[in-house]
């Protein structure tokens, strides 16, 4: 039965992993998977969460089956953290959602469900976006379009011909959004264009599709989220997939929520019984332990507060790296203009390189990226950027 099937090549992003453990030059240097590292090139367990463990240890008095949707209170702090206090979808009770495993699991959740509102809907992404959307939004059965975003040349958006796309799209499409610091580029949407963008949903009546996978990453927890606020407040009906992965620093425990907002709560009951549905489908329920660390951080004082101290650390070093390294490739002397690396969000930014010398970087300098050129800023410390700045100086020069 399974003789005949011939094998995938490695995940372009999660493949670079394997490659990167088994080289043995002690200069390797990890730019590949967007996952934080301090100063050492660690990715700890965050403080908060530590203590969020020691305490349910303590506490937790039962591993029965919690449901399809998770907990109430995770759900609930997590609404809010997203969609922020008395925001009027959340006072008009027009909000579902369910914990999911990781953001993933969200957006998978969400296209199943967008599939049976809307058989093969059209979903439009940003060119380029995160490789993973085109699969998980996919194989679920919407069709994927895609609208300019990023220009490669100019290291900037694209907002007119980004527009001038989405003008052609109507109800009953989906339009997906990145909320905050753009995966792959960097390159976020500001304040007036979000504007534009809620302007033209409510007008024209296509659904918002947001991913929100980085909260906390680029300017704060609520500027990260000014967009999708904006946009929840103009429109009928959205989707929202949150990942807690970054801001908490939960990678292998796979948290997420998937969150529809619905015309009233009617319909918000009903839209609610098919997520669920969908969800019992796919995996029954998600696992408890990171959506009651989320739950156990978000709904206690002392904690939240801790962990938004060491977002804000994580936030800062990324935001510091992103300057020493404009600095540190003209004092290289790369060839070109990299500033717009200063300018960018998040954990990632396009180098701006070929193909080809991405490759030459990881031949011939152990530097793992993606070979669009992505690079995974927290992988850079003040040990490796010297080093990484006269690679690609070279790489550039050659
Ligand atoms: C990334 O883009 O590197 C991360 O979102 C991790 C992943 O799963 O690809």
């Amino acid at each position: 039965m399974f003789d005949h099937l011939s094998s995938l090549p490695a995940d372009p992003i999660l493949g670079l992993l394997a490659a990167y453990r088994a080289d043995e030059n002690p200069r390797k240097i990890d730019l590949g998977v967007g996952v934080y590292k301090d100063e050492a090139g660690h990715t700890p367990v965050l403080q908060a969460v530590k203590e969020a463990e020691t305490r349910l240890l303590r506490s937790e008095e039962t591993k029965a089956y919690v449901g399809p949707a998770g907990t109430a209170g995770f759900n609930a702090a997590m609404q809010e953290l997203v969609l922020g206090a008395g925001h009027p979808a959340l006072v008009g009770n027009r909000v579902r959602s369910a914990q999911t495993p990781g953001g993933c699991g969200a957006l998978r959740v969400l296209a199943e469900f967008a599939n049976r509102a809307k058989e093969h809907a059209t979903i439009w992404v940003s060119d380029p976006t995160w490789a993973n959307h085109v699969p998980l939004l996919g194989n679920a059965g919407l069709q994927i379009k895609s609208y300019p975003y990023y220009d490669r040349a100019t290291s900037s958006l694209k907002f007119d011909a980004m527009v001038e796309t989405l003008k052609q799209v109507g109800e009953g499409e989906l339009v997906l959004f990145h909320a905050c610091c753009h995966n792959p580029c960097g390159a976020d949407l500001s304040r007036e264009q979000w504007q534009v963008l809620a302007e033209m949903a409510q007008k024209q009546g296509f659904t918002p599709f947001i991913d929100m996978a980085y909260q906390g990453f680029g300017d704060s927890l609520d500027a990260d989220a000014y967009g999708l606020r904006l946009m929840a407040e103009s429109v009928p009906e959205m989707l929202v997939a949150a990942s807690c992965s970054k801001n908490f620093g939960l990678y292998r425990e796979r948290v997420g929520m998937a969150m529809a907002i619905y015309r009233d709560a009617d319909s918000a009951d009903r839209g609610q019984s098919q997520l669920l549905n969908v969800v019992r489908g796919n995996y029954s329920m998600p696992p408890n332990h990171g959506g009651a660390i989320v739950e156990a951080i978000l709904t206690d004082a002392g904690l939240r507060a801790n962990w938004e101290a060491e977002l804000t650390e994580m936030r800062e070093r990324i935001n510091s790296l992103r300057s020493g390294l404009v600095e540190s490739l003209e004092k290289a002397g790369a060839v070109g203009d990299f500033h717009f690396i200063q300018q960018q969000k998040g954990m990632f930014s396009f180098l701006g390189i070929t193909p080809e010398q991405v490759e030459k970087l990881q031949q011939d300098y152990s530097i793992y990226m993606v070979d669009s050129s992505r690079i995974s800023i927290a992988g850079l410390s003040q040990n490796n950027m010297e080093y990484f700045c006269a690679s690609v100086a070279e790489v550039l020069e050659s």
